[in-house]
């Protein structure tokens, strides 16, 4: 079961309103971290494009947001139009904010709205190299295969229950608590 609050922060979903938060948390990342988590190099630019699509209808991102309102950690669940039942699930923490279980905490909520929206086939990819995104696939038993450079990982999602639903949208209406207390913390210039 996922846990709202975290090291002093907060797990919930991101806004669509909050496009510039998660562009903002890509744009801090450095080059390795860049390229661990798209594969290839990327510059601004890209990073921009891509957040300005990142919360279209098919994506849920749970977000950690650190103590003082600001965005540190992603974990972004995208269904494939074109493949009911599949998803795509990828994961950014901020450096200052690893190894401490942000990136675990992130997983388990995408696996939790993975499971309330049916799917059964949920992949990560990620480089060989990339110890940190394979020890968390392995707690949460994914299939680890290997292709060329690549990992991926496929998870199979238990199935939602009354309960599954009933945690996400208890979570959401917290969510919905924090969000409106990260907003005014924002405003108010309090950042981390
Ligand atoms: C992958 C990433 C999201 C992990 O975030 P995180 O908050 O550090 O994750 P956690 O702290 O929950 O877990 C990391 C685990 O990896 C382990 N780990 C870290 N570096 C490791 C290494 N070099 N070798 C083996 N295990 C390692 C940690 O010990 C930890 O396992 P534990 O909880 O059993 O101790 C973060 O490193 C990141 O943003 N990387 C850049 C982007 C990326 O690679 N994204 C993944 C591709 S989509």
């Amino acid at each position: 079961m996922g846990t709202i609050s975290y090291l002093g922060g907060h797990c919930r979903k991101l806004w669509c309103i909050e496009r510039d938060e998660f562009k903002d948390h890509l744009l801090r990342l450095e080059k390795t971290s860049r390229y661990m988590r798209f594969g290839c190099e990327v510059n601004d630019e890209f990073i921009e494009n891509y957040a300005s699509h990142a919360l279209d209808h098919n994506c849920r991102v749970w977000g950690y947001f650190g103590p003082r309102g600001n965005l540190r950690g992603t974990g972004e669940l995208k269904c494939f139009a074109n493949k009911p039942g599949s998803a795509e699930a990828a994961f950014t923490v901020e450096k200052e904010y690893r190894d401490k279980g942000v990136g675990t905490q992130l997983f388990s909520h995408v696996i939790l709205s993975a499971r309330n929206r049916d799917i059964n086939h949920l992949y990560v990819n990620c480089l060989r190299q990339n110890q940190a995104m394979k020890a968390i696939a392995r707690k949460f038993d994914a299939g680890l295969c290997f292709d060329q450079g690549d990992v991926i990982g496929d998870l199979m999602p238990a199935n939602s229950t009354v309960l599954t639903r009933l945690e996400e949208a208890l979570e959401d209406s917290s969510g919905f608590v924090y969000g409106m207390l990260d907003i005014q913390q924002r405003w108010i210039g309090l950042g981390d």
